[in-house]
């Protein structure tokens, strides 16, 4: 079994990243979404990622052009039925997920293996409502797609071996790590940062460090890429309190327990990058960190 083409399903931050590795492993890529509005913004996503590798010198301008070539957009699920791989990457939404592979399961070629981008809903309960359990796995991509070297790629208690080992080489082939974990919530990476970064809000509020300390702490101290208030910004605090919550659900155990500021940061709508202010003032540059323990 190996898999040459691919539908992605959603043309957000993480659909876009999924079907541009995608495209440039070569695998003709089919983006599905539900305007041709979204569809447009994300293929712009790409191209603009694109066409900055090429000013950069990181990709020749016939690599991108190959891989713009490969890349179809869609607003008709019909147009997945022959892909051998359709990768779900729409809103954390457990009954949306399992409304969308339903629907899939109607349409899509019996063989086509079906994976969920989910980063902490649980990928049992997703492919329940799929008609073919064991043809489902998860895999799960990082922020900023095309940057990140790993994939999660997560069995169930059904995944057939021949699933696991063509979902393994098709990440390999887009350039990434893959790592196998099972279905668990959070898998490996979340149930790690998670709460290193919840953690990292409880020093703030504990007054163990500013903002700048603690993110400088952990970039220099540990050599992290960005501290954990810049990664926070970067994911979006609605994004962490959702997955924290979920955690929190399945483990009960306090570390994976949303601190009490990060949920005013999220009602009060500073959620990071996305909106402009989170634990950072992106107004200002460099940004400017906020603080809202007085508030
Ligand atoms: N095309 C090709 N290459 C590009 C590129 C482009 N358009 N843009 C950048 N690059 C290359 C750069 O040339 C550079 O390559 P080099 O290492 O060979 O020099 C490399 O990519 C890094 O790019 P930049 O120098 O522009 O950026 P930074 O060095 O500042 O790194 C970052 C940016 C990769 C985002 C880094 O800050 C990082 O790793 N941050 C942590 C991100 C992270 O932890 N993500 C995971 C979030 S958690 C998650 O997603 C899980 C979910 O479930 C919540």
């Amino acid at each position: 079994m190996k898999i040459r083409t691919v539908g992605v399903i959603g043309s957000g931050l993480m659909g876009s990243g999924i079907a541009q590795v995608s495209a440039q492993a070569g695998c003709p890529t089919t983006i599905l979404e539900v305007s041709k509005e979204l569809l447009d913004k994300g293929m712009q996503r790409i191209q603009g990622f694109l066409d900055s590798g090429v000013d950069k010198g990181k990709l020749r301008p016939e690599a991108r052009d190959r891989t713009l070539s490969l890349l179809k957009g869609t607003t008709e699920m019909k147009d997945l039925s022959e892909c051998d791989l359709v990768i779900e990457a729409i809103t954390e939404n457990l009954s949306a997920k399992r409304d969308l592979f339903s629907a899939a399961s109607k349409v899509c070629s019996e063989k086509s293996i079906f994976a969920s981008n989910t980063s902490s809903l649980s990928i049992t309960e997703i492919m329940t409502a799929s008609s073919r359990p064991e043809r489902f796995l998860g895999l799960h991509f990082f922020n900023p797609v095309p940057l990140m070297k790993l994939v999660e790629v997560v069995r169930t208690i059904v995944t057939q071996d021949e699933v696991e080992s063509a979902a393994l080489e098709f990440v390999r082939a887009t350039g990434k790590t893959p790592i196998r974990t099972s279905d668990r919530t959070g898998f490996i990476v979340n149930r790690l940062l998670v709460p290193y970064i919840l953690d990292a809000i409880r020093a703030l509020e504990n007054g163990v460090g500013s903002i700048e300390e603690i993110d400088a702490g952990m970039r220099l101290g540990c050599g992290y890429p960005m501290g954990p208030f810049t990664l926070l910004d970067f994911v979006g605090l609605d994004t962490t309190y959702y997955i924290a919550g979920i955690m929190f659900d399945e483990f009960k155990e306090a570390r994976f327990a949303a601190p009490p500021l990060l949920k005013r940061m999220v009602l009060a709508g500073t959620l990071g990058r996305k909106s402009g202010k989170g634990f950072y003032d992106y107004s200002q540059d460099p940004p400017v960190p906020q603080n809202h323990l007085t508030a």
